[in-house]
């Protein structure tokens, strides 16, 4: 079993929601062993904004490109290969202004492409993405778990699901920022959350 891991923490692997991540890579590769483990920090190393130029790249047959169109789709191609060739997605998502982190949406403009991640049927589209898990490591100041204000949720099983993965499973870490005494306790329930997903 090999593991992707979107990370988008502008803190790094400060982050609380890398945190997360890095129990449950660490409790992953405890029971995989043998089994790789990918890095990809968004924050660290944006993708940049989807243009035309680089959307008709990304579309382009790779037999069609031209130099400068395959120099641009070199980036979207690998984020796909590497969605193709792992089987557990992690991504540690923090919640950044009401939303996943702007890093992140434009990782999804790259990885969305049609034939490839995706297809439109007559009866509508089919994800192509087949056999991969994914876990959310939600980190979160404020609670929105359950509301309407959690924009997050509901989009990335949208997504997920839209490219082919419908396994998806969320641990959330909320109400971080509400009372800095808190956090530890918040930290070490999430992780024991991981925890119970990982032996099952
Ligand atoms: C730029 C920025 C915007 C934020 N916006 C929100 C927000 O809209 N709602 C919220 O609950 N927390 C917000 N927070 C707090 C973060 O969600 C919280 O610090 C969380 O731990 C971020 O995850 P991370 O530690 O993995 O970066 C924001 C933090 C930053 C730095």
């Amino acid at each position: 079993m090999n593991l992707l891991h979107i990370s988008s923490s502008l803190f790094g692997a400060d982050g609380k929601s890398s945190q997360l991540s890095r129990h449950f890579i660490e409790q992953f590769q405890a029971q995989n062993a043998g089994g790789k483990v990918t890095e990809r920090d968004l924050a660290a190393n944006p993708v940049p904004h989807l243009d035309l130029t680089r959307l008709q790249a990304n579309l382009t047959a790779p037999e069609q490109r031209t130099a400068e169109q395959q120099a641009l789709a070199t980036l979207a191609d690998e984020l796909i290969g590497e969605l193709q060739t792992h089987d557990v997605l992690v991504l540690s998502v923090p919640m950044y202004n009401f939303g996943i982190p702007s890093t992140l949406k434009a990782w999804i403009d790259h990885v969305a492409r049609a034939g490839i991640t995706f297809k439109y049927t007559a009866t509508g589209p089919v994800g192509l993405l087949k056999n991969k898990k994914a876990y959310v490591m939600a980190a979160r100041g404020g609670a929105y778990q359950g509301t309407a204000a959690d924009t997050q949720t509901p989009y990335l099983k949208t997504f997920l699901s839209f490219i082919g993965i419908d396994d998806v499973t969320f641990v959330y870490a909320e109400k971080l920022n509400m009372n800095a005494d808190q956090q530890p306790q918040i930290l070490a329930d999430a992780k024991a959350e991981i925890d119970k997903l990982i032996s099952q």
